[in-house]
């Protein structure tokens, strides 16, 4: 409807549609739910159900929310999942598995980098999914299936509320696979909608951690674990919309060699919402800061410690990056805003790239 691309009281699209991510949550639990139940097209369900491996294909954001599939897919269906780089594909092709099924991430569903592997694989004769924002755009038209995203017209270039409701269909989709389990995923998303909301209703806290800790021109996000694919985003949406050069690094992976460009004040954000990795991330907190380094910690409020500057309630463990990407989000809007850039529409980039 109208009112979705009007950007009414706020300044920036992209700060409309941080706040929406609830309402999408919510949104996407209205259009897969039915008592409680998911219901989804049993032709997209028996096409995943008969792969023997998946393969997400997605360029940026999109590319990061596969990484997040790729976990849900293996960990709630037991499918194995490989995630590429569109534009890289066509050229480095995997060895391909029998029963394959190509899954096509695409805010837009027009990224020619994208098409070009569905074009192939087409050619190829293997089976296709699109996941996407855009009904009848050309990705979703090309692929035999196609499963909407109901996140809304998303105007800004950088791209926030597409990313969780990619990550959150990916789960639904993941969910009816798998068949029965204990996750009762609709429960799960509600509560995930209530604690984005919780984050969106105190955006101060984010506007100050832009202020005090991102002053130099490079910073870090490191995670282990789906926290790495999150700092991964979260690295992205900074450098698209603040130009400060950032990398996310997995933890562990920074001490290989990464380590040496910190320096005094350099920024590292570290992102923990895992128990599993919780203790060895802090470890890597503390490497750095005795490098000079200025931390901030991300963490979900069971794992947190006292001195920890975000702390999020808890939400279902698969779940995680639904609420751990939204303090970024709002870090990388401050940043950009206090360098007075022009946040919905970055240099250099396009919301959608249709040349390869
Ligand atoms: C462009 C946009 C990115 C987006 C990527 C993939 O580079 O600037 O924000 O993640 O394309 O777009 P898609 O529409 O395929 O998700």
């Amino acid at each position: 409807d109208a009112s979705d691309i009007e950007k009414g009281t706020y300044p920036h699209y992209m700060l409309k549609e941080i706040d929406e991510q609830p309402y999408v949550i919510r949104r996407i639990v209205e259009q897969y739910f039915e008592d409680g139940q998911i219901k989804m097209d049993q032709k997209i369900v028996d096409a995943v159900q008969s792969a023997d491996r998946l393969y997400i294909i997605a360029a940026g954001t999109s590319m990061h929310a596969g990484f997040v599939g790729k976990q849900l897919f293996e960990q709630l269906a037991g499918i194995p999942t490989e995630v590429h780089i569109s534009s890289e594909f066509v050229y480095n092709t995997p060895v391909i598995s029998k029963n394959p099924l190509f899954i096509f991430i695409s805010q837009s569903g027009e990224t020619a980098d994208s098409r070009a592997v569905l074009v192939k694989i087409k050619q190829l004769g293997y089976p296709s999914l699109t996941i996407t924002n855009v009904p009848g755009s050309t990705l979703s038209r090309e692929a035999d299936h196609t499963l909407l995203l109901h996140a809304g017209p998303e105007i800004a270039v950088a791209s926030t509320k597409a990313y969780t409701a990619q990550v959150a269909v990916q789960a639904v989709l993941a969910a009816k696979v798998a068949g029965k389990s204990d996750l009762d995923l609709s429960r799960e998303l509600a509560i995930v909608a209530n604690v984005m909301e919780s984050i969106t209703d105190h955006k101060e806290q984010y506007e100050e951690i832009a202020k005090e800790y991102l002053t130099q021109r490079n910073c870090f996000y490191i995670g282990r674990h789906v926290d790495y694919y999150v700092a991964l985003e979260a690295a992205l949406k900074l450098k698209e919309i603040s130009y400060i050069q950032t990398e996310g690094f997995a933890a562990g992976e920074l001490k290989h060699g990464t380590i040496a460009l910190i320096e005094k004040g350099t920024p590292v954000i570290a992102i923990i919402s895992q128990e599993a990795v919780n203790l060895n991330t802090r470890s890597n907190v503390k490497e750095v800061k005795a490098r000079g380094a200025n931390t901030v910690i991300i963490s979900l409020r069971s794992l947190s410690s006292e001195t920890d500057q975000i702390v999020i309630d808890d939400v279902h463990p698969l779940l995680t990056p639904l609420v751990t990407v939204v303090p970024t989000q709002l870090i990388s809007y401050y940043a950009a805003l206090q360098r007075d850039f022009d946040i919905d529409k970055p240099r250099n980039l396009a919301k959608s790239v249709t040349v390869e």
